[in-house]
């Protein structure tokens, strides 16, 4: 198989676990394992501690556990048949390869997580982009745009909501737009939802589970602050591409972990714990970046997000570039370029959800008032 280098993955690679100070992480703050097996009281935590230190380290069953499933069903509202648990990342390239051809018609929301539209490069689909641009201090996508792209012959359409990395949120009718457009043209949607969860000025808005056409993934990695888990699910009414995507599974991970599985079940029974912590630490970062970048408004031109962890931030003074690099050197401050989206337009990403972005705002403060004289 041949690929691109994942470029954002590659960036974090490089400079996440030797710098001090990151400002765009896409994940939230994160809970320690004692933390998750005590979240129904202590006394109940060390039982589950006992249990855990007696767990067979043996092959669990390819679609998930039944402990995982039955949390799942609860948290999706689909049955078995319609789940897959496996690592979120891992979920994307089994979907894609599994239901995607060579010389399929592919739509895919841009700017995007890179392994949405390059896995479908890869298997030689013709790939197409639905843009979002900013309108009026809000981002948003042209859905008369979406309406000429969704050609008859589209299987396709992928789209990612909340969205990495600009924070937009579709509203109710938007959503039911693009329902009803893309059951009218046949087309099947893959909808990435690893960000539910984290609405922020809007409603929590139906999963696209809930539609005949679509298959979803959801994961534990973001909003319920559990990166360090890769444990995420595809949810959908259609059996059959689960069905698929599961046979694949065969040839990447088999089944999954065991102990992850453990941990996995009372965060996801507790995972409105874990979402409300943690939107509570995102809208208080809101706050704190809106008040910055308003002081900083000459520099930088701010939308805040409408959901999610992220923003998408445009520096209006010299080269984005040239800012990540001098900010990595001179104050150990991990900025993530707009380059590793496939975009150019002088942005960056802005990651909010954790505990330390205050102190990250704070240094990239100071960094902002030299870059203003240089
Ligand atoms: C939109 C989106 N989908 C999927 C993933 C993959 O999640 P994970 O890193 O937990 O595999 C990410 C990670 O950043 C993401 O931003």
């Amino acid at each position: 198989m041949k690929i691109r280098d994942f470029q954002l993955e590659r960036y974090f690679a490089k400079y996440e676990f030797n710098t001090k100070y990151p400002l765009s992480p896409s994940d939230c703050e994160t809970w320690s394992i004692e933390e998750i097996l005590q979240l129904k009281g202590k006394e109940h935590g060390e039982k589950n501690f006992e249990r855990m230190k007696k767990l067979r380290l043996s092959y669990t069953e390819s679609r998930g556990n039944s402990g995982v499933l039955d949390a799942l069903e609860a948290v999706c509202g689909i049955g078995r048949p319609g789940l897959l648990v496996g690592c979120p990342e891992e979920l994307i390239f089994l979907f894609l390869n599994s239901f995607l051809e060579k010389k399929d018609r592919v739509v895919c929301i841009s700017p995007a997580y890179q392994a949405l539209y390059e896995l479908p490069c890869s298997i030689g689909c013709e790939t197409v982009f639905w843009r979002l641009f900013p309108v009026n201090g809000r981002w948003s996508p042209d859905f008369d745009e979406l309406e000429s792209l969704l050609r008859t012959s589209t299987k396709l359409l992928i789209v990612n909501f909340p969205h990495n990395p600009t924070g937009y949120m579709p509203t109710r009718e938007e959503l039911g737009w693009i329902e009803e457009l893309t059951a009218r043209r046949g087309v099947t949607v893959f909808s990435d939802e690893m960000y539910r969860g984290l609405e922020l000025s809007v409603p929590r808005l139906p999963t696209f589970s809930e539609f005949e056409n679509a298959v979803t993934l959801g994961g534990l990695s973001k909003g319920p602050g559990l990166p360090g888990l890769r444990l995420g699910w595809l949810a959908s009414p259609q059996h059959d591409l689960i069905e698929a995507a599961l046979t694949m599974k065969d040839y990447t991970t088999i089944c999954n972990s065991a102990p992850v599985e453990f941990l996995a079940e009372p965060a996801l029974r507790g995972m409105e714990v874990l979402l409300e912590r943690n939107r509570a630490i995102l809208s208080f970062n809101v706050e704190q970046a809106r008040m910055f970048f308003e002081r900083h408004a000459e520099l930088v031109e701010w939308i805040p997000p409408a959901a999610g962890p992220t923003a998408f931030p445009r520096l209006m003074k010299g080269d984005v570039g040239e800012m990540c690099s001098r900010a990595v050197e001179e104050k150990s401050l991990m900025i993530l370029p707009d380059k590793v989206f496939d975009v150019k337009d002088n942005r960056f990403r802005v990651g909010m959800g954790r505990k330390n972005f205050p102190a990250a705002l704070e240094v990239f403060g100071e960094f902002l008032e030299d870059w203003r004289r240089h």
